[in-house]
């Protein structure tokens, strides 16, 4: 029972540190984020060999416009190569893909391969996997608000009933419970704009790895070292409540 408690129901990983990857090696930057991929696909495995049931990865934010264009190009062109070559056996696994983050500003052909990820597995109850994508915390919350807003005008809702728990459905996440753990790659000590309101309550690991080096052995450690810690949310301990 105790061991059920404390394993971590949802994962959520900023993936960081392509860049410097690559930078360490005398390699572009691009190259970075294509091992990155590799990386991602043994982190979703292994997330499922851990009984993790929510993973989440950040794996680009609304701030990343701001890079050359080249990088970004290279981004968007990783992200579809992903789903096409992963997409059918992320399904056959049972894994179900929702996607978080801002889509109408996404082109057209990104947008629609998201739209087909949900859709092919919509059914699968296994794992989900939430690909944070063009996410940005501060312009999620701001999207929910104006839902929540356009309710109020529209008299469908009142201004009493507007609770932590009606945001959290506005949310991109809605349905899905907050994260356990928070784990940041490459040292930086930061959120950069990641599950600002669902991380309300989560545990932090900032691990010093750059994300491609991220494999088995380490997020399987993170999960350990996650298992001995005393969440309290507010309460006691247990030793002490005991
Ligand atoms: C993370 O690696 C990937 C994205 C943000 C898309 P970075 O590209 O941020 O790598 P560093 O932090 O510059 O090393
Ligand atoms: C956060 O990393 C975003 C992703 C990992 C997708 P960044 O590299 O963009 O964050 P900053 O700029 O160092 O805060
Ligand atoms: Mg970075």
């Amino acid at each position: 029972m105790e061991d059920q408690v404390r394993h971590p129901k949802h994962v959520a990983i900023i993936m960081d540190g392509n860049g410097r990857w690559a930078k360490a090696r005398g390699l572009p930057r691009t190259m970075g984020h294509r091992r990155g991929v590799e990386a991602v696909r043994q982190a979703v495995r292994t997330a499922r060999e851990l009984g993790i049931e929510y993973l989440t990865l950040f794996a680009f934010s609304s701030e990343n416009w701001k890079r050359p264009q080249e990088e970004v190009g290279e981004i968007l062109r990783l992200l579809k190569f992903f789903i096409r070559r992963d997409l059918a056996e992320l399904h056959r696994e049972g894994v179900r893909v929702r996607v978080i983050g801002e889509r109408n500003s996404l082109p057209a052909d990104i947008r629609h391969l998201l739209e087909e990820a949900e859709e092919l597995t919509v059914d699968n109850d296994r794992n989900t996997l939430l690909v944070a994508f063009n996410y940005g915390a501060r312009d999620e919350i701001a999207r929910a608000m104006r839902r929540i807003a356009e309710k109020l005008v529209a008299g469908e809702t009142t201004v009493d009933a507007v609770t932590p728990e009606l945001l959290d459905a506005h949310l991109d996440t809605a349905g899905i419970p907050d994260p356990d753990l928070i784990i940041r790659t490459s040292g930086e000590l930061r959120l950069s704009n990641f599950l600002l309101w669902q991380a309300a309550y989560s545990e932090f690991a900032f691990l010093p790895c750059y994300w491609p080096d991220f494999d088995e052995a380490i997020f399987a450690e993170t999960v350990r070292e996650y298992s001995l810690r005393d969440r309290r949310f507010g309460g006691l301990s247990h030793e002490i409540a005991s």
